[in-house]
């Protein structure tokens, strides 16, 4: 069992028999109520292996829920709620995720608000939740097609990242999870990012890259935990990409990683435009993602509402568009304010890649 840990989260990576949940269980939550969360998929997939695993939760509450991102919202929360009151659910009980970063993020902020805050453990089960989602300590849900517009900082009892699960996860969705890894290279590790780019992406090389990712995120996350400056270079790719995640919802969804991945292209554009980026920089970034993920198609009125959605970005300040730019492979810089012109300009790029 691999051990990443600091004063605010304690991840643990390896097999879940190995982990310190049993411990914890029995001694910290030996009285508890335990819920655990799941959606269609990890009902259908994980729940068992965890629930066998442990004679302490045999009895748990299970509350499924259905997956994907639309779901990742304020009617579901309510459902969850109520799914504890009915389970006289209290402050000393305990809601265990088990999930990728829809049921990671979810059931966080149902947790963090139920009664003033309860205790969660995240189990995470995709590749995009085991290296980012789980981790951090963000918790929220979608409001109108604008991505995290509620939520909260509040961290897990305990993560426990068991790649095991990921034999059940679709190739797509493994594809999904590159994106933050491929984020995490760009934004602070250039020896990741030539990993990456070797492709050998089996199961072994994977977990040796999700620890890589994680330490990243971690080791920015404890810097400042509550982004006043440094972890805003963990939202490279995210401003225009939760614009395509959110614009798209409703009509032809497409994956958080899928979009954030393209939304990388967008704003390495912006920082080759800018003078920050090498064009040969930038087209072997274009490349290296091209090469997993398609372009992502929209109108032109679509156009408009991802400039609308972009508008909404929790790092915007007196209505000026917020960004990370790349400065070079593994090094970023935040708190750069684009010109809208300059911002239409790119998702005319992305159009058209
Ligand atoms: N809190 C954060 O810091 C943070 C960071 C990055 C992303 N996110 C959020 O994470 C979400 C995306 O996460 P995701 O890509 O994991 O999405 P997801 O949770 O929707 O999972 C993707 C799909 O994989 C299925 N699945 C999960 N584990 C499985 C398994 N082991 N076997 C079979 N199927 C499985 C799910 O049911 C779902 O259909 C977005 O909402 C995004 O905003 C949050």
């Amino acid at each position: 069992m691999y051990r990443q840990e600091n004063h605010l989260q304690h991840i643990e990576i390896g097999s879940l028999l190995d982990s310190s949940l049993e411990k914890l269980l029995s001694n910290s939550f030996s009285n508890a109520k335990i819920a655990i969360l799941v959606d269609e998929n990890t009902h259908e997939y994980c729940l068992e292996y965890l629930i066998t695993s442990y004679t302490q939760l045999a009895n748990a509450e299970i509350i499924l829920i259905p997956s994907g991102e639309e779901n990742k919202d304020l009617e579901i929360c309510v459902q969850v709620w109520e799914a504890l009151i009915d389970y006289r659910f209290g402050k000393k009980d305990l809601l265990i995720n088990l999930g990728g970063g829809m049921i990671t993020d979810l059931g966080g902020f149902v947790a963090s608000v139920y009664k003033r805050g309860v205790s969660f453990i995240n189990i995470p089960t995709s590749l995009l939740a085991m290296v980012d989602a789980s981790i951090g300590g963000k918790n929220g849900i979608d409001l109108n097609g604008i991505k995290n517009q509620l939520g909260c900082i509040q961290f897990p009892e305990l993560t426990i990242i068991d790649d095991c699960f990921l034999q059940t996860l679709p190739d797509e969705e493994i594809k999904n999870g590159f994106a933050e890894i491929i984020k995490h290279a760009l934004i602070a590790d250039a020896n990741l990012w030539n990993d990456f780019k070797k492709g050998n992406l089996e199961i072994k090389a994977k977990s040796d890259l999700i620890k890589r990712a994680i330490q990243i995120k971690m080791d920015i996350v404890e810097k400042d935990p509550f982004e006043s400056d440094l972890r805003k270079l963990l939202n490279f790719g995210h401003t225009i990409g939760h614009g395509l995640e959110g614009a798209l919802l409703e009509i032809n969804p497409i994956a958080h990683g899928h979009a954030v991945a393209i939304g990388m292209i967008g704003e390495s554009y912006i920082s080759l435009k800018l003078g920050y980026l090498l064009e040969d920089t930038f087209n072997e970034i274009k490349e290296l993602i091209l090469s997993f993920y398609q372009p992502v198609e929209f109108s032109e009125p679509l156009k408009k509402e991802i400039l609308n959605l972009i508008y909404q970005d929790k790092k915007n300040q007196a209505n000026k568009i917020n960004c990370t730019l790349l400065l070079g492979i593994g090094e970023a810089s935040f708190d750069h304010f684009i010109d809208e012109n300059l911002l239409i300009e790119t998702l005319n790029y992305l159009q058209n890649l």
